[in-house]
């Protein structure tokens, strides 16, 4: 790994070469990874096209960089560590070696029921090395994976099957998680008796939590029974450079979830690029990232960016308050976890608990700290210096999103100088531009705008599963020519970026992004809410909770708030449940019938004055009635 960066000035030196001879650069580091056949052109397409490629013309399989190539060198050297939920249950470890036979027996078990090349597969499972060794199963394969995170409900699972046509569901029976157990497979069920779901033909029940489940005759098939026959090897499928590695669904401004889609080589490339920059992992430290596979988080930063650097990744099944607060870091001393990757949210909520559950912990194996999914506020991330890391561990505050695969911006551990709340700089093969709202690059240095990429990195998302058209409206067109990435960001002096949040209608609760759309088209399907606005406001330690302001028809009963809370986690699931529901008479509309959100998200912040240009409303005399009943 001759690219891995060392000091200030390989970085300077490397991400000038990137930006001056991209191909040269990204050519010269793919060739330390394994390939079928090389390449004809590093990069081609563009952004205006909408066709970017990487690699193009190279065959690969990622599994193979990601497993059989470890066997040559280190067999034995564990590639998992997976620590359960209960304390007093052991931990599981599984060499290179034994991950890529338990890889090929569950890719020969999915291919037993029919799966090949381009299927999609659905993996709705809690945090079990099954789930891991499902997603390399499905590379191993060259089908498309699908994980649909463990919170979502049975209608937005049936919603994220039926729009990948996925044919095989693995799911859990239940997953564990703090003291509660999540009924997956009967969540399954659900979805799968909606007829959405007719094109799934089979399911593949682990079992976990062992709580009753049903199975369905020629449908349901038990994990363990149908691993018992199956061989070890299974040879890796030829994939394309560009061919699809998987979709993930993520939520936009409008309309349904989005199915980001990742394809091949880039997203080794960068996975494993990023990987090996950001955290500096050396031979014998151990890296734990704390995020949920379901999210891209856990898709680069647990399964594809650690093993494709021959590291080792841990996998925890469960929740950082249980049995107490103190949970993350009894797990960092008892097995001397050097590199810790987690969210705002959690170390908010830890830093609410209290100090003596953090400080009674040595803490003396870490070496570098990471945290990801939203802004890191001045406090929180002075907590973690302090009681976390004992001020001796750099915080890595790496931003990027599940379209770009991977970090974009972040400081390079013990490389970057530090500065508390900013992704500092972006890596090399990144260019990001600020724009200002009429379209124009901010030229100066120290200035605000929002946060575009000029130049295609490999990890970038190709598309959105089914609808190139809304993926080159959603992200391409704002800004012709550049990845317009949906967030504001502040540039200092000195060249270090700042993200500020969102620009557009996306929430980001506890690091997860939710669509404001969304969570109103779910509260409408209530039959007594006549209309309602959400938008998010300033959160302790969510970040951002969920405020939604209904108007509700004159049956509705007393109980409304909580027939609205039960809608909601019917059809997206608990993570997307108002904070806070606010009946209201009207809703400040403009004269052409647009709910004027900046108002409401005014109010719901409890930010009572500046309400700006309000000549174009229709009726100001609501905003008086909303402001008088704010919650
Ligand atoms: C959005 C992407 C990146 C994986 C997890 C979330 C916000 C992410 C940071 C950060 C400030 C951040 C942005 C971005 N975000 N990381 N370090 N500082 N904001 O992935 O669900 O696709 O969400 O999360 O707003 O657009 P995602």
């Amino acid at each position: 790994m001759d690219w891995r960066i060392n000091s200030m000035e390989d970085y300077n030196q490397k991400y000038e070469k990137a930006l001056n001879n991209p191909d040269a650069y990204w050519g010269d580091i793919a060739k330390s990874f394994d390939w079928f056949k090389e390449w004809n052109s590093v990069r081609s397409g563009s952004i205006q096209d909408a066709d970017m490629r990487w690699f193009d013309g190279a065959q690969l399989n990622i599994t193979v960089n990601c497993l059989d190539r470890h066997l040559k060198t280190q067999p034995n050297k564990e590639a998992l560590l997976y620590i359960p939920n209960d304390p007093s249950e052991e931990a599981t470890r599984l060499t290179y070696k034994e991950l890529h036979a338990e890889v090929c027996k569950t890719a020969n078990m999915f291919k037993s029921l029919g799966v090949k090349k381009g299927d999609r597969v659905c993996l709705y499972m809690s945090m079990v090395p099954e789930l891991l060794i499902s997603v390399l199963a499905c590379a191993r394969l060259g089908a498309i994976h699908s994980v649909v995170f463990g919170g979502f409900s049975a209608q937005a699972l049936a919603g994220r099957i039926e729009d990948a046509s996925c044919t095989l569901v693995v799911t859990n029976d239940g997953g564990l998680r703090g003291n509660k157990t999540i009924e997956l497979k009967k969540i399954t069920d659900d979805a799968l008796a909606m007829k959405e779901c007719a094109c799934v033909k089979n399911v593949i029940v682990h079992k976990r939590a062992g709580n009753e489940v049903s199975m369905k005759e020629g449908r349901d098939h038990w994990w363990h029974d149908l691993m018992k026959d199956m061989d070890t090897q299974c040879d890796p499928e030829v994939m394309e450079a560009e061919d699809t590695l998987f979709v993930l669904y993520t939520s936009g401004s409008t309309g349904k979830p989005k199915g980001i889609q990742h394809t091949t080589a880039g997203y080794m490339v960068w996975a494993a690029y990023t990987f090996a920059n950001v955290f500096q992992v050396n031979k014998d430290d151990l890296y734990w990232c704390t995020a949920d596979i379901g999210w891209i988080t856990g898709h680069t930063y647990i399964t594809y960016g650690p093993l494709l650097n021959g590291a080792t990744t841990v996998m925890f099944e469960g929740v950082p308050t249980w049995p107490d607060a103190g949970r993350f870091w009894d797990i960092v001393d008892q097995y001397k976890i050097t590199h810790f990757y987690t969210a705002p949210t959690a170390i908010r909520a830890l830093m609410g608990c209290g100090n003596e559950f953090v400080d009674k912990y040595k803490l003396d194996s870490l070496k570098v700290l990471g945290s990801v999914g939203e802004p890191i506020n001045e406090e929180a991330w002075h907590w973690y210096d302090e009681h976390v890391g004992k001020k001796k561990c750099p915080i890595v505050d790496t931003w990027w999103q599940t379209e770009t695969g991977g970090i974009l911006i972040s400081p390079l551990a013990g490389i970057t100088k530090l500065k508390p709340c900013h992704a500092t700089l972006p890596l090399p093969g990144v260019h990001p531009v600020l724009m200002n709202e009429k379209g124009e690059e901010i030229m100066e240095r120290e200035a605000e705008g929002n946060l575009c990429i000029r130049n295609p990195w490999p990890g970038m998302v190709r598309t959105i599963y089914g609808d190139h058209e809304r993926f080159k409206n959603t992200y391409l067109s704002a800004y012709p020519g550049m990845y317009f990435t949906g967030d504001g960001c502040k540039r200092d002096a000195e060249g270090f970026y700042r993200i500020t949040g969102r620009v557009d209608d996306v929430i980001n609760v506890s690091g997860h992004r939710i669509g404001t759309a969304e969570v109103e088209d779910a509260i409408d399907q209530h039959p007594e809410v006549i209309e309602a606005a959400v938008v998010g406001f300033p959160h302790d330690i969510k970040g951002q909770g969920i405020y939604a302001y209904i108007i509700i028809s004159a049956n509705a009963g007393d109980n409304i708030q909580k027939e609205v809370l039960d809608t909601v986690t019917k059809f997206i699931g608990p993570i997307a449940k108002p904070d806070k529901i606010q009946v209201v008479k009207g809703l400040p509309k403009t004269r052409s019938g647009k709910i004027m959100r900046r108002i409401l998200r005014k109010i719901a912040a409890h930010e009572f004055e500046n309400f700006g240009d309000t000549s174009t409303l229709l009726d100001p005399s609501v905003v008086d009635e909303i402001k008088e009943g704010v919650l």
